[in-house]
């Protein structure tokens, strides 16, 4: 139906006969003659409808209305001197209609397409409106784009795409499972995969070697910017390689992705442990386009007069004191120390202490009365600050801790404009902890999954286990993440024992993977990538719906098919189910 895109037409085509076909993304009657901007995905240019030229196609021209399909036809030429449109790329010619066709009228729309003030609930409602933009257009092109060079890349490497189960057990990945109840048998459940964690082992026992998959993944946790219910991953796994092999893969990996956007990955991309990301960053995925290292500065305050912190000096493996000092930091107003005191609160913060470095280098601020002159010092030093900076200070329960001067970095980095957008900082956290207590209980969870291997399977003490686990950090978001896994048995019922997942449970739950585990298993491990994840940061969007083509609101739902929604109580009769008592959402 068409010869050209319209947004790809130029000079190049002066006096050429084209046929376009797209919607009327606007049109002005200029007495007598009507011009329509044509929009298709590729985007706009200009129609005239003449009636000196066609008068069938100007009389044809007075029925456009926003959005209609049109199909015209007409030639090529220069708009006059000064009617040129600097701000569209075809802004330079125009074509003449000889013949036009509105293949369809369009009801009037709930909101201007483009308008980005509209609020995202009647956005979502009709999704099919809000991707007709050119933006999001381009987001999902380039979204088309870097999968296919994932493929090339894994192709090329000798990788075997894989489809695994999307019916199947619950997989340990740490969520909440969707489940599907299963007609044939009463009272059993499917589980929708949090990831395909344990087939793509159980296909390096088959002897695959190499593996990769680009699928979805389902959990059911809460959703938050970077974060939905399905979401895809670029899938691996390899068999007879070390951690430094897999982490070389997904570089590389990485690298041809980005390629894409024309965006150069420098590697080898830095390695962080996990214990010193979280010490000098209160963070295992640090944002690395800023500075705003956290100090450790718990000695200093060992025989302080400041009680609080003196206290809390006195545990120095469960507590943390924290400076954050803030190079420039002294122009902070006190209304902006205390929204700031007020931010970190919110994560359990006790109070934010801080001092002001003067011009002439004392300290000044409520607390410097309770410092001694060593003290001050001390802190100088340890910190770097000079006049014109603020130091901040955390002082509490590690964990707490951690967790609030990392958000406070951050904070005072977007309030102070301190972060180079223009800037991809890439690291790689190593040597996670192989266990963690779950908040709130003293139940002990694999801090990766209950695969990995540990370095130091042998240690008495388990909160030294380290394990051989690996995440991909870009700009604070965790981009993937993998491991080497474990493929002696013997080790795999020891993690189990440690989580206190027993004997009769594992066998279970996972005893196809304990079974495979016995019949020759090779060293194995591999990653995944969030693909939307690494689209979002492609584009810089800040939010994942913007790169997922029909996405779930932050509750879930979908508002253009309204799932989830009531069924026909036939079908949950099939499905030998009775709701306790119908609710309404
Ligand atoms: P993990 O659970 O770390 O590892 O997931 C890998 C990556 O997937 C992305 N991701 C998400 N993206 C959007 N929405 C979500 N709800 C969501 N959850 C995770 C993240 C994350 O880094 N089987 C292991 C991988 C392995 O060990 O090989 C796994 O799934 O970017
Ligand atoms: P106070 O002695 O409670 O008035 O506190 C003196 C200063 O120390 C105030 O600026 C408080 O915000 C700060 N402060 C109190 N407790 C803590 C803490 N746990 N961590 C950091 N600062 C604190």
């Amino acid at each position: 139906m068409r010869t050209d895109y319209c947004g790809e037409l130029t000079e190049h085509h002066l006096d050429r006969e084209v046929q376009l076909a797209g919607w009327a993304n606007s049109y002005r009657d200029h007495g007598g003659v009507i011009f329509i901007d044509l929009r298709d995905r590729s985007g706009i240019v200009q129609l005239v409808c003449d009636p000196a030229e066609s008068p069938e196609a100007h009389r044809i021209a007075e029925r456009v209305r926003d959005e209609y399909v049109l199909l015209a036809r007409g030639r090529v030429r220069l708009r006059g001197e000064g009617l040129e449109n600097p701000r569209l790329k075809t802004g330079k010619i125009e074509v003449v209609v000889d013949q036009l066709i509105i293949e369809n009228e369009s009801a009037p729309l709930p909101f201007t397409i483009g308008d980005e003030q509209v609020g995202e609930e009647i956005r979502l409602k009709y999704r099919y409106l809000d991707l007709r933009t050119k933006k999001a257009f381009d987001t999902f092109a380039l979204r088309s784009k870097a999968a296919l060079a994932a493929r090339r890349f894994l192709d090329g490497e000798g990788f075997l795409e894989v489809e695994t189960p999307m019916l199947t057990r619950s997989t340990p990945e740490g969520a909440r499972d969707y489940l599907v109840p299963s007609r044939l048998y009463p009272g059993h459940f499917y589980a929708l995969p949090q990831s395909p964690q344990l087939f793509k082992q159980l296909l390096m026992v088959a002897g695959f070697d190499r593996y990769f998959q680009i699928t979805r993944c389902f959990r059911d946790e809460d959703l938050r910017a970077d974060r939905q219910p399905e979401f895809t991953q670029i899938d691996v796994e390899m068999s007879f390689a070390t951690q430094d092999e897999v982490m070389e893969v997904a570089e590389r990996l990485i690298e041809a992705i980005f390629k894409e956007a024309g965006i150069e990955v420098e590697r080898p991309i830095p390695r962080m442990s996990y214990r010193e990301a979280m010490e000098r960053y209160g963070s295992d995925k640090p944002d690395l386009r800023y500075g705003l290292e956290l100090v450790d500065v718990i000695d200093i305050f060992q025989d302080t007069e400041l009680k609080v912190f003196r206290e809390i000096a006195q545990f120095k493996r469960l507590n943390r004191i924290k400076a954050l000092p803030v190079p420039g930091g002294s122009k902070l107003t006190r209304k902006e120390i205390d929204s700031l005191t007020e931010f970190v609160t919110q994560f359990g913060a006790k109070g934010l202490a801080w001092v002001k470095v003067k011009e002439g280098g004392e300290l000044q601020g409520p607390i410097v009365k309770f410092l001694s002159q060593e003290e001050q010092t001390a802190l100088i030093e340890r910190t770097g600050v000079g006049p014109g900076d603020l130091i901040f200070f955390g002082a509490g329960p590690k964990g707490v801790v951690l967790d609030y001067m990392g958000r406070l970095r951050q904070e005072i980095a977007s309030m102070m404009g301190l972060i180079d957008e223009e800037r991809y900082a890439f690291v790689w956290i190593v040597d996670f902890p192989m266990f963690e207590i779950e908040e709130g209980s003293v139940k002990i969870k694999a801090l990766h999954h209950p695969f990995t291997m540990p370095k130091n399977i042998d240690t008495e003490d388990i909160e030294e286990m380290v394990s051989e686990a690996y995440d991909i950090v870009l700009n604070g978001v965790e981009l993937g993440g993998g491991s080497i896994r474990i493929h002696k048995e013997s080790i795999q019922r020891r993690i189990f024992e440690i989580l206190g997942i027993g004997e009769e449970e594992a066998q279970e739950k996972f005893g196809f993977l304990l079974d495979a585990l016995r019949f020759g298993a090779p060293p194995h491990g591999g990653f995944a990538l969030g693909f939307d994840r690494v689209v979002m940061l492609l584009t810089k969007r800040d939010n994942i719906r913007d790169v997922i083509a029909f996405p779930k609101t932050q509750r879930a739902q979908c508002l253009l098919t309204n799932a989830p929604s009531p069924v026909d109580p036939q079908q949950l009769k099939e499905l030998h189910l009775r709701l306790r008592e119908p609710k309404r959402v």
